[in-house]
């Protein structure tokens, strides 16, 4: 099966995860829930769920991990209510996303705000719903372990940490250095990565050292997709983006491109994902479909 037949067939597969977990649109909230559905089903590339599960093979049978499909399912949701809460207006102010109109568009943003916030409770429901399953101790302490990251790498010391810094620095050229755009890729956007790979090797059973391996490696991978995000906000097309370009230039936000260049940028992520795969090239358990999608990421259109 070729490299992208095989990437069809698992975003299939973690696309019926995802839906398996949305909730019913019924009751008296049914617009919130509407809400959050309508920004999940809008598709996407899946990434982090398909990491998580990839991750997890390095070190045992996904299929066979019970508990799995609730953390891909969580860490989907909150990837999901990252992405509402930053096209409101009050942040990026964006009108597309995937080729839809953005949730707050449709709904109207108070309504936009409480789907993102659906979405993160929901996530940890979701992730919670993995004790159910728990038949040892050692699968309780995975589950523990697990959502302890998640919820780190998701907020204020991860994601929304991140967010934090890149609103501050919207407008700033002086006083905001190379170090402060690392700080913020790092956070907004490799902290998910981080948690996908970190919990999808700690709920197969991965030892604390290989955990940090794969949050180093997945620092590598995020802060590079973060680049070619940035790249693709001024190199890119709304068709096939999905979202629109010269959001970044709209909101003088900081970003890889201002601070270092087109050439500089593509360069970084080259150098990122191969310090990436070669981590997990040295892994003892190969996972040779998880090391080409690393370098696929870096010739990405979308
Ligand atoms: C968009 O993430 C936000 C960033 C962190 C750059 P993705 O590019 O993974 O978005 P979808 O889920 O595929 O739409
Ligand atoms: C994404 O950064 C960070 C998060 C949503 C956490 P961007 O603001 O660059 O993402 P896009 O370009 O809107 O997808
Ligand atoms: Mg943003
Ligand atoms: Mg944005
Ligand atoms: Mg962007």
């Amino acid at each position: 099966m070729s490299f992208k037949d095989e990437l069809g067939r698992k975003t299939d597969r973690v696309e019926e995860i995802v839906r398996k977990y949305l909730p019913k649109e019924e009751g008296y909230q049914a617009t919130v829930l509407q809400a959050m559905n309508y920004s999940v089903t809008a598709g996407g590339k899946r990434l982090r769920p398909l990491l998580m599960a990839e991750s997890a093979a390095l070190f045992g049978d996904a299929d066979k991990i019970d508990a799995l499909p609730a953390f891909m399912a969580a860490l989907e949701m909150i990837h999901n209510y990252s992405l509402v809460h930053d096209d409101l207006p009050a942040m990026d102010n964006d009108e597309y996303r995937r080729g839809r109109k953005t949730t707050h568009v449709v709904y109207g943003e108070g309504m936009a705000v409480l789907a993102g916030d659906g979405l993160l409770n929901y996530a940890f429901e979701a992730a919670a719903s993995a004790f159910d399953g728990a038949a040892s101790v050692e699968d309780y302490r995975r589950i523990a372990v697990s959502l302890q990251i998640l919820g780190r790498k998701a907020g204020i010391y991860g994601m929304i940490g991140g967010q934090c810094a890149d609103l501050e620095a919207e407008e700033k050229t002086d006083g905001v250095t190379a170090q402060t755009l690392l700080f913020i890729h790092e956070h907004k956007t490799a902290a998910l990565i981080q948690a996908a790979m970190m919990i999808g090797a700690a709920l197969a059973g991965a030892g604390q050292g290989d955990i940090q391996k794969l949050e180093r490696c997945a620092y590598d991978i995020g802060v590079a997709f973060q680049i070619q995000d940035d790249i693709l906000d001024v190199t890119g097309s709304q068709e096939v983006l999905g979202k629109p370009v010269g959001s970044d230039e709209k909101n003088h936000k900081l970003t890889y491109v201002t601070v270092h260049g087109l050439e500089g940028s593509r360069a970084e992520v080259k150098k990122l994902s191969g310090e990436a795969i070669e981590i997990l090239s040295a892994f003892p358990r190969r996972n040779l479909f998880l090391e080409t999608l690393v370098g696929q990421l870096i010739y990405r259109e979308k």
